[in-house]
């Protein structure tokens, strides 16, 4: 296994560790690292802890049912205790941009949902400011490239210019989001100073359904590092 995935692991075996209690409600979120850590989980369940689980991704909710875990409903279970989801990048303050895995609108759902969110990730995962990594932002199929020039203009707007949007593809065919809409990949480069606002702001264009800043949910975060080691930041 390489280092990043060992580190990966590391931080779910923490998380656990630090977080996760018997009779805890649970999202549990997507993502290589969140799924390293649902299989983690997969062991504790197995070894007697009660948990009622919900996920953030079909793909989430087929890792959970290989490893035992029963999933529940979202709407069957009322206000979370926890949910434990990995970020594509995150800042100091545990501002993110997430949907690298397509998962952005159901991963907020939960994250809102809970009563805390911690964050678990390897340490490459860390920035000082966010926009490195394309901002995805999720749409409905209408006429979506309307809504890709609003983005732009709004982009613009907060002085983020030149920024290409695509349209995300795989296999030569736009991606579907589990929710039925396309993803616009934002290349704004590591700039997003401010991002609570735009986060905000994005989601009024008619047309966005949500996109991937994530600025008031993480209370925390849990990292893995290379050396195998694993720290908590709060
Ligand atoms: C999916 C996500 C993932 O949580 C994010 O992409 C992190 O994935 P990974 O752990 O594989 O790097 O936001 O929409």
């Amino acid at each position: 296994m390489s280092a990043q995935n060992e580190a990966k692991k590391v931080a779910g075996r923490r998380v656990i560790q630090e977080f996760v209690r018997d009779g805890m409600k649970l999202g549990l979120g997507s993502g290589t690292t969140s799924h390293f850590f649902v299989r983690e989980l997969g062991k504790h369940v197995a070894a007697g802890m009660k948990l009622t689980c919900t996920t953030t991704s079909r793909s989430t909710i087929d890792v959970a049912r290989g490893v035992g875990i029963e999933i529940t409903d979202p709407n069957d279970i009322g206000e979370l205790d926890l949910t434990i989801d990995g970020p594509d990048e995150i800042d100091r303050k545990f501002n993110m941009i997430k949907g690298g895995g397509a998962c952005l609108l159901w991963e907020k759902i939960i994250a809102h949902a809970s009563r805390q969110m911690i964050c678990i990730c390897d340490e490459t995962k860390i920035v000082d400011c966010l926009g490195g990594f394309p901002l995805p932002v999720e749409v409905v199929q209408f006429a979506w490239k309307q809504t890709e020039r609003m983005v732009a203009r709004l982009l613009a707007d907060h002085g983020i210019k030149d920024v290409r949007i695509e349209r995300r593809v795989r296999d030569g065919q736009p991606v579907v989001t589990d929710s039925g809409n396309f993803i616009l990949d934002c290349r704004c480069g590591p700039i997003i100073a401010d991002p609570a606002p735009l986060e905000l702001e994005l989601n009024r264009i008619p047309g966005v359904v949500e996109n991937g800043l994530f600025t008031r949910e993480a209370v925390g975060m849990v990292v893995g590092c290379f050396d195998g080691t694993s720290y908590v930041k709060m």
